[in-house]
């Protein structure tokens, strides 16, 4: 599938067969597909929580509007923003400044210069932490809808929940922010996708001050 029908063919979609499961390769595929979204720094500050089980999805849609379709998709992902994914001492960054030191696109010296450039851009308010996870994960959310569809697969994006309640619910640590719920499946057979919704035209979406 080309991107430009992939972009067409990617739906909100809002009824999935609840027969149909997704496997565990194609779910894992999807998700390295999405992997490769760009992110500041590489950092890849998300992480994502999977939901297969009826008992979680069910807690889930209760702090999710009760929309049905938490419920009815075989699998959910809560999509993890980490706040705290530029920071010294994070798994994550070390990892990164080892990477990128042995793959020879930085030396050993540049790492405090990094860790500074990153703290300095996202660690100067809360603000500035919360934009920085919000703005990579909603790259990588947006990579996971494009490649579920890809192959094969429908999905809905959700930011109607209640987000300190699935937080305490699931046990999501404080670092985190949650800025979407993502339904993951196959459109229920018979059902028709309405037709497209408007969409901004260049000409609107291009500005001058
Ligand atoms: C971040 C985000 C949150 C959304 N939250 C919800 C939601 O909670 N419930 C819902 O029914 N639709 C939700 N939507 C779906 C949008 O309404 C839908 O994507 C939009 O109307 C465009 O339709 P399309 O995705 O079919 O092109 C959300 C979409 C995004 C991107």
């Amino acid at each position: 599938m080309d991107f430009k029908t992939v972009a067409a063919k990617r739906r909100a979609v809002n009824f999935f067969d609840e027969q149909k499961e997704v496997s565990d390769t194609l779910l894992r595929e999807m998700v390295e597909i999405a992997a490769k979204t760009p992110s500041s720094f590489n950092l890849q500050p998300w992480n994502l929580m999977v939901l297969k089980d009826a008992d979680a999805k069910g807690r889930l849609r209760k702090l999710a509007w009760d929309q049905p379709k938490v419920t009815e998709a075989p699998v959910v992902l809560i999509v993890l923003a980490d706040k705290s994914g530029w920071k010294e001492g994070h798994a994550t960054v070390e990892k990164n400044w080892k990477e990128m030191i042995a793959a020879g696109s930085m030396t050993a010296e540049q790492r405090e210069w990094f860790l500074n450039a990153a703290k300095s851009l996202y660690g100067w308010s809360d603000d500035a932490s919360l934009a920085f996870a919000a703005k990579n994960t909603g790259f990588f959310a947006m990579s996971l809808m494009y490649a579920a569809t890809s192959l094969g697969l429908s999905t809905h994006p959700m930011d109607g929940f209640d987000h300190e309640g699935v937080r305490k619910e699931f046990n999501i640590p404080d670092n985190y922010w949650v800025p979407l719920l993502l339904a993951v499946g196959y459109l229920k057979p018979g059902v028709e996708v309405n037709p497209p919704k408007w969409r901004k035209s260049y000409d609107e979406l291009v500005v001058s001050f």
